[in-house]
């Protein structure tokens, strides 16, 4: 297979701390370009990775370099450079969440299939041993009775588009998907029920701070998913079977030399803690995004993926029509 052509669309911080260097060590792909709009940074970007720097999307996209772009530009306006890069002729592989709108996330799927185009949503996590060793978990156990997810993060300095609810900030979007995403994934042939939900914001602030989720699997697991900003950090998983249970922490967000522990318990909760492998998930991602390209079976799995994870965060969004509730103490 010759190397597929990557260009980076959006360079903020996480775009050229993770993404430019993880596609940069992949022998299958070539860095061809970066685009944005500030010019300082597009010249900086290109200098610093040998590559073209545009700050003019169109000419960007009319490039016949270009095979794939990659978005990592705030979550609100997804959609219209997904589309964009469809119709120009590009597969996409897009940050988390794709979009954060049910219908948008049917069109660019449906976009992608009719052009015969990849599109891929970024959960890295997904990809490295850590998430696997929990998937093991779940298939080694008897009777998964069941599991409690969290994800939480303190206030950041400079929030970008997260503080913004027209670019679909708040804490759903942002951390909420991560949830969904792993539990969609550890149980992906069963049918789910949505219990209960709750989205809540603080007064005065346009976007979302919290929320949490009930959810009950076909075969009778019940998970519990809560995420949170401006809070203590909290990335995690626990899982409750007839026979023992499992914890895993910074599952989703972790850093490059991370290295993963398991406190796994047996069926008298006596609990012995084990190291797990060190991996760079951004790498572990590209590498199965490089065998999505080249399989079509493994594409059309991944679009059907998105559709169930954007149709559940649709479910949680519209849970008993509350949008938004405010966050009371009593
Ligand atoms: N997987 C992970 O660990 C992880 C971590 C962080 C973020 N993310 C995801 O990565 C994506 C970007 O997050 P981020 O924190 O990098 O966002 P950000 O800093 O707010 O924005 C990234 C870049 O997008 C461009 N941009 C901002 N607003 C724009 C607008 N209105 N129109 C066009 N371009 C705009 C800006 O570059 P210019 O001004 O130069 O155009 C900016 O530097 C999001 O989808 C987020 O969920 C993932």
């Amino acid at each position: 297979m010759s190397l597929l052509n990557v260009v980076v669309w959006g360079l903020g911080g996480h775009a050229q701390n993770r993404i430019l260097p993880a596609l940069a060590a992949m022998d299958q792909i070539k860095l061809v370009g970066v685009c944005s709009r500030n010019y300082q940074v597009v010249n900086a970007c290109a200098k610093k990775w040998n590559c073209y720097g545009w700050t003019d999307h169109k000419q960007m996209l009319n490039s016949t370099e270009v095979d794939i772009v990659y978005i990592a530009t705030p979550i609100g306006i997804h959609f219209s450079m997904a589309k964009q890069s469809l119709e120009a002729g590009k597969h996409v592989w897009c940050e988390k969440p794709l979009t954060c709108s049910y219908i948008d996330t049917q069109e660019l799927v449906s976009l992608a299939e009719k052009r015969g185009k990849v599109i891929t949503e970024s959960f890295m996590y997904l990809f490295h041993p850590q998430f696997q060793r929990v998937k093991k978990f779940v298939n080694d156990s008897k009777d998964l009775h069941s599991v409690i997810c969290r994800f939480g993060i303190p206030t950041i300095d400079n929030p970008g588009f997260r503080n913004n609810s027209e670019l679909c900030g708040g804490a759903l979007w942002d951390v909420a998907t991560y949830t969904i995403s792993a539990l969609l994934s550890l149980f992906s042939d069963q049918q789910i029920k949505l219990i209960f939900s709750e989205i809540l914001s603080k007064t005065g602030e346009s976007v979302d701070s919290e929320g949490r989720a009930l959810l009950k699997f076909s075969q009778g697991v019940t998970a519990y998913l809560e995420w949170s900003v401006g809070v203590a950090y909290k990335n995690e998983i626990d899982l409750w079977a007839k026979d023992g249970s499992f914890f895993t922490d910074k599952i989703f967000s972790k850093p490059k030399d991370y290295q993963p522990q398991y406190k796994i318990r047996d069926i008298n909760g006596n609990e012995s803690v084990k190291n797990g492998e060190q991996s760079e998930q951004f790498i572990d991602m590209f590498h199965n995004f490089v065998r999505i390209m080249k399989n079509k079976e493994r594409a059309a799995a991944e679009r059907k993926t998105i559709l169930q994870r954007a149709k559940l965060m649709n479910d949680i969004v519209n849970y008993n029509g509350v949008k938004n509730g405010k966050l009371e103490k009593f």
